[in-house]
């Protein structure tokens, strides 16, 4: 027998309860980030080499080991007018599935930019807006970075330049004539506009582009411009930072309730809406031995963390962003064109990383089309169609629900569903039409992938 409603179908928070301060996990890791290195030196990075590209607070909080980091008065303000985003309790997904497991789901496509990526957009605007710059440059896969970069840029009156992934591009001219809508300038990557971006076209000319490359275009656009800087949508420390603010919400919002995850789930591209939502769990884990999992989904066909080697490696397609430790298939890896744009990166961010390498946290690779089944099922029961980075999650909150099922044992399953696919739709036709392929990750990829990796003494 299934139990009966106890809880609301969505829990909010009024603006009082909202978290004031971000939660830094630097503060708690068992093992340390390893120094992120110059790309030239090849010693680690200084504060005067990220300057070039970076404001000095977010410079700090990139190293910084303070537990809690507070929120500027401006950023909280700004967050107001769409946060907390609800959590809702997936009642019809659970009926659907007959499982004894507590779905729960933190929905972040009510930000305008209809992502998470609003949460890390506005502050890393703020902090340069404060330092005097008047552009940013930046890229974007999916267009939701890029939308929610923006809309940031719009609301301080600063100026956007953002380099979109070409096979973005084409599958989605809605986001970029939403980009254009609030002011940016969008540009198709590769492009003529850098030596990055013209490297790359001598020799393919066809190139449909990747992450790693448009991050070189935006980055050399930056490091080459005075009054420019550089943002990324996901990947650095304190991206994943500010991205904390979702799990420390749905902990408030799931104590209102009685509730604790055993299972945390969110889709992992660079890791941000993955880290978001389940660092604020995993320093209960790694403090007080709280049991909770946490699980980070990813393409069959761009998988990182599953796949790809803990080493030392480029961020960027042209070796311009500084070399980290991460999880990598090789920064010269071009992933296929698959639907979920913003998971088709190489590498990871480097606390995932750490934490996956130490055992803390899981990893899974799932297949588009199964993705695309669960997105449709989570539709037609929940009524929000999924974007289908998110979908990843769904798929994989779907086959824990199910696993309960068998076994019996009535788990609650928390995941990100990081952002809406209006802008998608695309995706969905190919998906009904049957035009969608699993593509295989091949050994020889990871071999040509892992063959550029930097030589570190
Ligand atoms: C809706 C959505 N979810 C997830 C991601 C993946 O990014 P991250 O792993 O940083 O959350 C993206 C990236 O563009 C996205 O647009």
């Amino acid at each position: 027998m299934r139990e009966k409603r106890r809880v609301p179908y969505k829990v909010y928070l009024s603006e009082k309860e909202l978290p004031t301060s971000w939660y830094n996990i630097q503060a708690d890791l068992p093992t340390p980030l390893k120094p992120a290195l110059n790309p030239v030196t090849k010693k680690p990075v200084t504060p005067d080499d990220l300057s070039p590209i970076f404001p000095k607070d977010l410079i700090f909080q990139e190293v910084s080991t303070e537990r809690f980091i507070e929120i500027p008065e401006k950023v909280q303000e700004l967050y107001k007018s769409f946060r907390p985003s609800p959590l809702y309790r997936a009642y019809r997904l659970e009926q659907e599935l007959d499982t004894p497991a507590r779905i729960y789901y933190k929905y972040e496509g009510v930000t305008p930019s209809g992502s998470h990526k609003l949460n890390t957009a506005i502050p890393q605007v703020y902090y340069n807006k404060i330092a005097g710059i008047k552009r940013l440059s930046t890229e974007t896969g999916a267009g939701q970075w890029g939308s929610a970069l923006s809309i940031a840029a719009a609301m301080f009156g600063l100026e956007c330049t953002v380099y979109m992934v070409k096979v973005s591009y084409r599958q989605k001219p809605y986001r970029k004539m939403l980009m254009e809508t609030y002011g940016a300038t969008v540009i198709p990557s590769p492009s003529e506009h850098t030596e990055a971006g013209r490297r790359i076209l001598a020799k393919n000319p066809d190139s449909l582009g990747s992450l790693g490359i448009a991050i070189s275009e935006a980055v050399e656009d930056a490091a080459t411009h005075d009054d420019t800087n550089y943002a990324l949508g996901s990947v650095l420390n304190h991206v994943v930072l500010h991205q904390t603010i979702i799990g420390q919400e749905a902990k408030i919002q799931m104590e209102k309730i009685d509730e604790y995850p055993d299972i945390v789930i969110g889709c992992c591209g660079g890791g941000s809406n993955f880290a978001g939502i389940s660092f604020p769990f995993l320093m209960d884990k790694i403090r007080n031995g709280a049991k909770v999992r946490a699980i980070a989904v990813e393409p069959a066909a761009c998988p990182t963390l599953t796949k790809g080697v803990f080493a030392y490696d480029y961020g960027d397609t042209a070796r311009m962003a500084p070399i980290v430790p991460m999880y990598t298939l090789g920064h010269g890896f071009v992933p296929p064109g698959i639907h979920a744009g913003g998971l088709r990166y190489h590498g990871d961010s480097a606390l995932v990383s750490q934490l996956y390498h130490d055992g803390l946290i899981e990893a899974r690779a799932v297949y588009q089309k199964a993705v695309f089944e669960s997105a449709v099922k989570f539709a037609r029961t929940e009524g929000i169609l999924p974007a289908p980075e998110s979908a990843h999650a769904i798929k994989t909150a779907i086959d824990e629900a199910i696993k309960c099922r068998e076994s019996g044992e009535a788990k609650t399953i928390l995941f990100c569903l990081s952002g809406h696919g209006h802008f998608d739709l695309a995706a969905y036709e190919s998906y009904f039409s049957d035009h969608l392929e699993d593509v295989e990750y091949t050994d020889e990829m990871l071999k040509e992938g892992l063959s550029c990796l930097p030589k570190i003494e």
